[in-house]
């Protein structure tokens, strides 16, 4: 936490010492023009941007944005796993569960540490959630409806998040490239723990592949969705890839990810819900069908199956954690944390997110986090 402090103060001067020679709106002048085109070459010199550093107020803007709904993602995710575990058919699978909601729990915290480092609060984030006014994965909307949902959920729905978010450890973020480290290895578990899940379920009864198949089935087209709109049509898309926040467009990595799961499926026994889906030979990959983007927006704006469960699931829980955050506070208030890098030479500030990382995970537990 002291590091998140020590970060936004100093990136509050360098921001002040920005805006004080900023040249109004329109654009950047004097000064700003020298920092702008050092912002420029160090992106172009695949370097990291870290919170001291100056940036364009935009792309602030849009990381701020991203990892926002990112760790908002992460903490929604939880609900619909979370409905499973105390009907898990095993103590095995109900361990395997709930380490697996923990970490997504977090990944939250680690997204939401690194969001700080850019001048925002976890409070802001959350009252901006809470209000509609920040974004989470629409796929979080969908219900999980039988035990194999939570199969499906980590094959497809942690596979597409590992596909997205491999390229996200090159991030030009400092902070949030190297939250992504982590994430990711975590991510393969969760991958890894629901293939294995539909695994046993396709080699079980005739009742047991059925669950598993019609699982696939609800969560496959829900999963290419998570990559966002095709490339003419994402909004952020371009810029995003030309700060190197985004490696690749939406439409590469949602081919990408189709073409690790059709053999993987074959291997599972199970079919994927695509009768258009079949190899080409010349593209050297798979065509598939259509993607419904009117299911995709109507869930975006409030309609999906689940949008108002998971939110007032998510306000109720921070409500009822107030005394938690209260208590926590008080603790802190008692027994402050250990100042010892208040002094350290310039070149151990380099890694302010990993004693972050370290300083969250011994935080007592956090009401926040579970919803
Ligand atoms: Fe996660
Ligand atoms: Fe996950």
């Amino acid at each position: 936490m002291a590091a998140v402090t020590a970060d936004q103060t100093t990136q509050g001067q360098a921001r002040g010492t920005a805006q004080a020679t900023a040249g109004g709106p329109d654009g950047p002048a004097g000064a700003d023009v020298a920092q702008q085109a050092a912002f420029d070459a160090a992106v172009a010199a695949d370097e990291r941007i870290e919170p001291r550093d100056w940036m364009p107020d935009a792309y602030r803007a849009s990381l701020v944005r991203q990892m926002a709904q990112h760790a908002h993602s992460e903490i929604i995710g939880m609900q619909p796993e979370a409905n499973w575990i105390s009907r898990a058919p095993s103590l095995r699978r109900k361990a395997i569960l709930m380490a697996k909601v923990q970490d997504e729990a977090g990944h939250g915290l680690y997204l939401y540490s690194a969001a700080e480092t850019l001048g925002t609060s976890r409070e802001e984030m959350l009252d901006k959630l809470h209000a509609g006014r920040q974004r989470y994965s629409s796929i979080f909307n969908y219900p999980t409806l039988t035990w194999a949902d939570v199969g499906a959920i980590g094959w497809l729905v942690d596979g597409a998040a590992i596909t997205n978010q491999v390229p996200l450890c090159r991030c030009s973020y400092g902070p949030y490239a190297r939250a992504m480290v982590r994430i990711c290895k975590e991510e393969s578990f969760h991958q890894r723990q629901g293939y294995e899940l539909l695994l046993t379920l396709g080699r079980g009864t005739p009742g047991q592949r059925a669950m598993a198949q019609d699982a696939v089935n609800r969560w496959w087209w829900p999963s290419l969705m998570m990559f966002g709109p095709p490339d003419d049509a994402s909004a952020h898309s371009a810029q995003s890839m030309t700060w190197k926040i985004k490696r690749h467009s939406n439409d590469e990595l949602r081919q990408r990810f189709v073409d690790i799961c059709v053999p993987q499926a074959e291997a599972l026994g199970l079919t994927l819900p695509d009768p258009d889906l079949r190899w080409n030979e010349e593209r050297g990959h798979h065509d598939f069908g259509a993607i419904d983007w009117t299911e995709f927006q109507e869930v975006l704006k409030g309609n999906g199956p689940c949008n108002e469960q998971r939110l007032t699931q998510r306000r109720r829980a921070h409500e009822e954690g107030a005394w938690v955050r209260d208590a926590a506070a008080s603790y802190a208030l008692k027994h402050p944390a250990p100042t010892r890098h208040a002094h350290a030479p310039a070149h151990i500030t380099e890694a302010p997110h990993t004693e972050m990382h370290q300083a969250e995970m011994h935080t007592p537990p956090n009401a926040e986090a579970t919803a």
